[in-house]
């Protein structure tokens, strides 16, 4: 027996403005009885992420959308955090890439912060991606699932696959970098995954 409230099946609002995101999640969504919209599509604002994990970012992402449309709603925030840090950059992590979004300088952050903690081996450097998915109803109720992936981070950034974080974040177990996996690889072990893996078993049926 279950306590998560179950989709009942038809159109679902992707909580983001982002195309990439929606088409990903519409994908990953494809097995299931589920009719994809995006947000923008509808027109939907974009409410402000004040939230001070990346599950209260999502939550605000999807309930913002349930409640404009209502309709039911998924939205997903992820960031990449070091241990060292304090969880730096975390929810920030678009952020640390500033307004012209090069992430060569938010790597580079990264890196500066632990060279002057001095932090050397793997495990001083120990990092994670996450990814947190917000499934809500119009009528304000919330079905939330965190995923990670744990590994860490190296320097000089290497691969060029991958986007944000990847070229410096190696996964547990393994010596290449995101952005030197193929994405099929990334994919199957990313935080993103482990994050769907859980909103499908507790909240979806398959056709
Ligand atoms: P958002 O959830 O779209 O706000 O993304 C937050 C930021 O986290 C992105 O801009 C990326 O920099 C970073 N990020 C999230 N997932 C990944 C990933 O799989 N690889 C690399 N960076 C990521």
């Amino acid at each position: 027996m279950s306590a998560h409230r179950k989709f009942p099946g038809g159109k679902l609002v992707v909580a983001s403005h982002n195309p990439g995101k929606v088409r990903e999640i519409g994908e990953l969504l494809a097995a299931f009885d589920v009719e994809s919209i995006s947000a923008g599509s509808l027109g939907l604002p974009e409410p402000v992420e004040d939230g001070m994990s990346f599950v209260a970012n999502a939550e605000i992402k999807a309930l913002a959308a349930a409640k404009a449309s209502n309709m039911i709603s998924l939205s997903d925030d992820s960031g990449f955090t070091v241990n060292l840090l304090d969880g730096d950059p975390g929810i920030y992590s678009a952020r640390w890439a500033g307004p012209t979004k090069d992430f060569s300088v938010a790597m580079q952050a990264v890196e500066e912060k632990l060279a002057e903690k001095g932090a050397v081996t793997p495990a001083e450097r120990s990092a994670s991606f996450i990814c947190a998915l917000s499934l809500a109803w119009p009528d304000g109720h919330v079905e939330s699932f965190e995923g990670r992936v744990d590994g860490h981070a190296i320097w000089p950034p290497r691969g060029d696959k991958g986007f944000g974080y990847d070229p410096i974040f190696v996964p547990s177990g393994y010596d290449a970098t995101f952005a030197e996996m193929e994405p099929a690889e990334k994919h199957a072990i990313s935080h993103r995954a482990d994050a769907f893996r859980q909103l499908i078993d507790a909240c979806f049926t398959k056709n």
